[in-house]
């Protein structure tokens, strides 16, 4: 089967999955803009021959600097970038709950309402004419409740959105 090439937006892409999958996304031919918080020099050595913007996605303005980064014709948005701490509770804060939140489902929301334009455009211009497969404003409901639900995560949500 021949894939055509399709841009992305990969966030943590510097390490573990985020970090496979744009090793598989270019190799497969895809542009792929990628993005973590480490700087370039500290990306590993089998980073992929693709553009990587540094940004803290759970720091005020994070996630609207990613979004103004992105290609025209973004057809794809993986929003992997995420965190987590194994700890016994009496050793957690309420302030370490809020920042793993933050970057684990705020963030990855306001992304989302960032490049929504970005993707529907993208989305109508490769099936001109087709109907819209939603009401209206149904995608931000759908979004809604999908941090609090694992069988309908927010990745799943997003690509049910764009098929
Ligand atoms: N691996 C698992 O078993 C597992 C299980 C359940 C869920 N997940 C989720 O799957 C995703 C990928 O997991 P992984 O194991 O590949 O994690 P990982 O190796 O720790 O990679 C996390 C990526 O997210 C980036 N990141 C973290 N916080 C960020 C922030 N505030 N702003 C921007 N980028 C940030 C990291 O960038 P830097 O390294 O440059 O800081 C890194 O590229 C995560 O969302 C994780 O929560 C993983």
């Amino acid at each position: 089967m021949t894939i055509s090439p399709m841009r992305y937006l990969v966030t943590g892409a510097s390490s573990g999955i985020g970090l496979a999958l744009v090793q598989r996304l270019a190799a497969s031919g895809h542009a792929v803009l990628a993005t973590g918080r480490r700087p370039e020099a500290a990306l590993p050595g089998d980073f992929p021959d693709v553009p990587h913007l540094a940004a803290d996605l759970a720091s005020p303005g994070g996630a609207a600097a990613v979004a103004v980064r992105v290609p025209a014709g973004l057809d794809r948005a993986i929003l992997n970038a995420g965190t987590g701490q194994y700890r016994p509770i009496k050793a957690e804060t309420a302030a370490d709950v809020a920042a793993i939140l933050e970057t684990n489902l705020i963030a990855p929301l306001r992304l989302a309402h960032a490049l929504h334009p970005a993707l529907e455009a993208s989305l109508a211009a490769a099936r001109p004419g087709a109907p819209p497969r939603r009401q209206p404003g149904s995608d931000r409901l759908a979004v809604a409740p999908a941090g609090l639900s694992r069988r309908r995560g927010l990745c799943r949500v997003l690509g049910e959105g764009l098929m």
